[in-house]
């Protein structure tokens, strides 16, 4: 009898996953597709791109990904294989973002890391490397970073649209940090 219950509960439970699961999957996307669409304040923000040789591929599929979003986005280079220098395009995307309150860069290297080290020296930028899901919510929720690095050389597309969905629908949580980012363009200066 205890054998029958239990066959039975195992076969309620794949019927059910089986027609349940489907469901739950589109009703999750859907979710995630209005909260997207919500958060962004999507009309208003403009996103600007820009990359090295390194991860000009990755900064293509991610600006596809954005424009296939309806995302006002703006290519800022560099547009082919050959070698440049990072700084040049942090630099660039990192004025753009300042000139253009409420916009937001994304940048992408080799490895995020340079691109970082040099937006976050244009006066009033916020760079944050994403290397993960985690970081990728609390660049905005705690850091409201404005501009977001990745590294091309170190992630996968399906990772790096991943992380610049989940950036995009995190809010700024202000509150305490607020006052932390205060700090922070203190030691910045005037
Ligand atoms: C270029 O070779 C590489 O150094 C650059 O893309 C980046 O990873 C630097 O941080």
């Amino acid at each position: 009898m205890r054998v029958a219950s239990r066959l039975f509960q195992c076969y309620n439970f794949r019927v059910g996953w089986v027609i349940c699961h489907p469901a739950k999957s589109f009703a999750k996307i859907i979710k995630r597709n209005d909260a997207f669409m919500s958060n962004v304040s999507t009309a208003s923000t403009r996103f600007y791109f820009g990359s090295d040789h390194a991860g000009r591929e990755l900064k293509d599929i991610l600006l596809a990904h954005a424009k296939k979003r309806g995302l006002a986005s703006e290519d800022l280079g560099t547009y082919t294989d050959d070698s440049v220098d990072y700084p040049d395009y942090a630099e660039k995307v990192g004025r753009s973002v300042v000139a253009d309150p409420g916009s937001l860069g994304v940048l992408v290297c080799g490895t995020g890391i340079g691109m970082s080290i040099a937006a976050n020296k244009v006066h009033g930028i916020r760079a944050a490397l994403l290397y993960n899901e985690s970081t990728a919510r609390l660049a905005r929720q705690h850091n409201n970073a404005n501009i977001i690095t990745m590294g091309g050389r170190e992630i996968s597309p399906d990772q790096a649209i991943a992380w610049f969905d989940i950036f995009v629908m995190t809010v700024f949580e202000g509150g305490r940090h607020s006052r932390r980012l205060e700090k922070i363009a203190r030691i910045e200066g005037p």
